[in-house]
């Protein structure tokens, strides 16, 4: 389970991340529960081995600027930070590219990506070796303190994941800094191993709260915007459509008729598969001629839970909660997650 990182047990973890599996893998700020991002299954095993109430975007660990630049769009901020920081624990939230191969799932829907190369001689091998950018979250289960050796890691990840590579501590063991640089005035999203002044020395001052444009406040629960279909969701349906042209988003074997159009997120019942397929049919479904998308109730089980999270939240748009774990901009940095 835990293997010194020889090149043998790198080639191997690359294998079974190619193959989508779960390998926890160290970096300079904390272990990290890597999957390939570029597959929604793989990706949705992350979660899982978390059991994470909810779906927050994934940071997306790359192996160098080049394949940064494939996944999101790099405006002069973002190419003068990541010449400054990179390999190293800042994170830069980015529109995403077009077609760019990184999962729906692992950027929670939204149109923009966090990426990060990691400074960390294994880490860089592994990515070196896969390919492919990763998506990993801190190797620990949500809601508890962050791994920084790799037997933190066994203690509360074993059987869930298929290789630990044993890169021996982290050497910030907090982790990486997240700053958004999507909007005109880059903002901390979460304090990490860059300290924000060293931001500052190189593009200027941060966007802090109650400071710009008092117009546009920028709030915790604006920083973190949540894809949310444009039709009109309604929850729970066991029946015939109620609206015009209403499309029906299914779960299960018993997927109920009349809809203009069905799409079903596991015909067999499968959590995983559900939540793999989640943004993507949301998005299939949010068109002009539909009139409203109408969900079948999903049990609360497993992976179940935050996908009906994400389905109240996008049933209601208006009163979603502001994020805890993620956009408090400029507070002490969390350890837990
Ligand atoms: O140090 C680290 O960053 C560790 C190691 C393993 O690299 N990774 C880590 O990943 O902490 P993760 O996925 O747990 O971090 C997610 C953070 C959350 O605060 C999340 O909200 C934010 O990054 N984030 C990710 N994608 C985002 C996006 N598209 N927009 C805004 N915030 C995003
Ligand atoms: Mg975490």
């Amino acid at each position: 389970m835990i293997c010194p990182p020889t090149p043998e047990a790198i080639a191997r973890a690359a294998a079974l991340l190619r193959d989508g599996r779960l390998v926890a893998f160290p970096t300079e700020t904390v272990y990290g529960l890597g999957a390939d991002s570029t597959n929604d299954r793989a990706v949705a095993a992350i979660f899982e081995a978390k059991g994470r109430p909810r779906f927050n975007p994934l940071i997306i660990h790359v192996a160098d600027v080049r394949q940064a630049a494939e996944a999101a769009v790099f405006d002069g901020r973002a190419r003068k930070l990541a010449r400054a920081f990179w390999p190293g624990a800042l994170t830069l939230v980015l529109p995403k590219r077009p077609g760019s191969a990184v999962s729906l799932l692992a950027c929670a829907g939204l149109d923009t990506v966090a990426l990060r190369v990691p400074n960390h001689e294994v880490a860089l091998a592994l990515l070196g070796e896969v390919k492919r950018p990763l998506a990993a979250p801190s190797a620990n289960p949500s809601g508890t303190v962050s791994p920084t050796t790799a037997a933190h890691v066994a203690a509360s990840m074993a059987g869930k994941v298929a290789m630990i590579l044993d890169g021996g501590p982290c050497r910030i063991g907090i982790e990486s800094t997240v700053l958004d640089l999507t909007g005109r005035d880059p903002c901390v999203l979460r304090p990490g191993g860059v300290p924000a002044s060293a931001i500052e020395a190189e593009i200027g001052p941060l966007a802090r709260p109650g400071t710009g444009d008092p117009a546009k406040p920028r709030s915790p629960g604006l920083a973190l915007r949540h894809y949310a279909p444009s039709r009109p969701l309604r929850l729970e349906t066991h029946g015939a459509p109620e609206r015009r042209n209403e499309a029906l988003l299914a779960f299960g074997p018993d997927a109920p008729a009349g809809y203009v159009r069905t799409l079903n997120l596991s015909v067999a019942g499968d959590m995983t598969e559900a939540a793999a397929n989640l943004f993507a049919m949301l998005r299939e479904l949010d068109r002009e001629e539909i009139g409203g998308i109408a969900v079948t109730p999903i049990p609360d089980r497993g992976l179940g839970e935050a996908i009906n999270d994400r389905l109240k939240r996008a049933a209601e748009p208006e009163i979603a909660a502001p994020e805890p774990e993620a956009a408090v901009p400029c507070r002490a940095p969390q350890r837990t997650g």
